[in-house]
């Protein structure tokens, strides 16, 4: 029952034959997933976790472009829990996106929910995790889309794949260590180590720890499929003494990028050719966070991952230097340089219209800490976060798309601005801890936008308590980078630059520290998409909103009814 089966189906494809020409298949994959807790051994102590069937990674999934994928989930771990597809579409299937509130209720301890959704239009790498609390930190995988039978990567075939997970590990319940925090309102615990495929690596010296070892052949040439899935860090990477050609971001093929090192913010994901044209021996892969915010605390640790070539007898591996904690230069002329490779079968022309314009500050802020409470923020108050000064808050008793569908009234509103309540120096930091500009009303508020309208965002950080890179998500869609800078926008100057012609297209996009970034993107599928900072420290905060997308008045642009045993509230 665990394991993953690949049935063919023979219907489908028949009826698809018998309208196609071209000879091409889909599969539906079939797997399940038993949430429950697991002890394990890391950094010489043992700790309980919730795993998805008994591993840390869970289970790697790996389809082909135009697959269906099913995936029945068992919760049997303590806690409610939802599973969230990183990255998919889903289109016409919202009630598999997974975020808690936002398109489903938790699974509960004990209960089912099976996800089932197609991976049409995307290829690369992707990845799946908990959207629940700060279960993703043991619940997490990959989730591999290769091209489908007939098709080709637009780059060299490689001879091998492997996929690198960066996570985060802390010596403690993560419920625990969130829910401490967001009782009296302060900054949670930093983690006690980064890990590669759930391995803290050599830099800890633990004689049951293991280190991931990937070993090459002499001259041939990997797909590495990088994948941060930390939950509070954005991470530069690098491999001693080996260049990396960048081929694909967040499932979307890229031109190709020569590069000594990358950076991936939390949710993204990066795959980069490698060839083993170094001289024989072991070379080590690090991780260590790019910090953007300053004076804030971080653990400054190294994970590591060992390169190894074939027969090699060397056995001290080299370690690569990375960048400053505080290297912003690097981290911006490395996601500045990416743009699409337009060649792609999957590449659609930007939108050169647009009807939605919105301009949305993101940072820090606070929240009133409450009558006779005791709060560990900033002048006695909660730390919180907003966009457009609304700190979003999930409702409790219902998903905000069941609300949506059912017309379920006093859930959410959908008055979440396009500009923020005033205007000021958003990046200015003596504006940090102005009380007047720092308290945030905590909301349920969304954005309404017709079927297939296309929306524009600038995002604007604010130095509110600190300036710091946040990397946005967003659900459903992927996005254009049109462009990116520092300081405030301006309009004016940023428009004549914006990339129209081969702009990188992502899910999740770290705004520039102190900066601003703007995306596009065709809102073409109905429903309730989450758009959320994926630092775990910074969405409960309320930086997040979502976006209402209504129907278009076809079948094809209809939100459909949810699956039976959709779980209830
Ligand atoms: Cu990977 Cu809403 O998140």
């Amino acid at each position: 029952m665990l394991m993953a089966s690949r049935v063919f189906a023979v219907g489908f494809v028949l009826a698809f034959l018998a309208f196609s020409v071209s000879i091409t298949s889909a599969s539906i994959v079939e797997t399940s997933f038993l949430v429950k807790n697991l002890t394990v051994n890391r950094l010489c102590q043992e700790q309980v976790i919730a795993a998805v069937n008994g591993s840390l990674p869970g289970p790697t999934l790996r389809v082909n472009e135009g697959d269906t994928l099913v995936v029945h989930v068992f919760n049997r771990s303590p806690y409610n829990l939802t599973i969230h597809w990183h990255g998919v579409f889903q289109r016409l299937t919202p009630w598999a996106d997974g975020p808690e509130f936002v398109t489903q209720c938790p699974i509960m301890p004990g209960n089912n929910y099976t996800y089932r959704f197609n991976l049409t239009g995307q290829v690369g790498t992707l990845w799946w995790h908990a959207h629940s609390q700060w279960i993703r930190a043991t619940v997490y995988g990959a989730l591999i889309i290769r091209p489908r039978e007939g098709q080709k990567y637009p780059f060299v075939k490689p001879y091998r794949e492997d996929t690198i997970m960066l996570g985060e590990w802390w010596n403690a319940d993560v419920i625990e260590v969130e829910n401490s925090a967001l009782a009296t309102g302060s900054a949670p615990n930093n983690s006690d180590a980064y890990t590669i495929n759930g391995w803290p690596g050599d830099l800890f010296s633990c004689p049951s720890n293991k280190t991931y070892r990937l070993e090459v052949v002499p001259g041939r040439t990997y797909l590495l499929r990088i994948i941060n899935a930390a939950l509070n860090n954005q991470f530069f990477f690098k491999i001693a003494n080996h260049n990396m050609t960048v081929v694909g971001v967040d499932a979307a093929y890229t031109n190709p990028l020569l590069t000594d090192v990358i950076v991936l913010g939390p949710g993204q994901t990066t795959d980069v050719l490698i060839t083993a044209d170094q001289s024989p021996g072991s070379y080590y892969m690090a991780a260590h966070p790019y910090a953007s915010a300053a004076g804030v605390s971080f653990n400054n640790g190294t994970t590591t991952a060992i390169l190894v070539y074939e027969n090699s007898t060397s056995s001290t591996p080299i370690l690569p230097i990375l960048p400053p904690f505080n290297d912003t230069a690097t981290v911006f002329r490395f996601s500045s340089n990416l743009t699409s490779l337009v060649t792609s079968p999957f590449w659609q022309p930007v939108p050169q219209t647009v009807d939605e314009n919105m301009f949305i500050t993101i940072g820090l802020g606070l929240a009133a800490c409450g009558a006779n409470q005791t709060c560990g923020g900033i002048f006695g108050q909660r730390l919180s976060a907003s966009m457009n000064n609304h700190s979003f808050v999930l409702p409790t008793g219902i998903s905000l798309l069941e609300a949506a569908l059912r017309n379920v009234s006093g859930v959410y509103t959908t008055d979440f601005p396009d500009q923020p309540p005033l205007q000021f120096d958003y990046t200015n930091v003596s504006n940090s801890f102005d009380l007047n500009l720092l308290m945030t009303p905590k909301l349920t508020s969304l954005k309404s936008v017709k079927y297939n309208s296309t929306v524009q965002i600038v995002f604007q950080n604010t130095a509110l308590i600190g300036i710091e890179d946040h990397p946005m998500h967003l659900h459903g869609f992927n996005f254009y980078v049109l462009a990116q800078g520092f300081g405030n926008y301006n309009p004016q100057n940023a428009t004549a630059n914006f990339n129209l012609i081969n702009p990188q297209e992502r899910n999740t996009l770290g705004v520039p520290v102190g900066g601003w970034a703007v995306i596009r993107f065709r809102a073409n599928n109905p429903g309730v998409w989450f758009m959320h900072c994926h630092l775990d420290v910074h969405m409960p905060w309320g930086l997040g909103t979502a976006f209402l997308v209504e129907n278009g008045g076809t079948p094809e642009s209809t939100l459909p009814q949810p699956p039976a045993d959709l779980p209830q509230c």
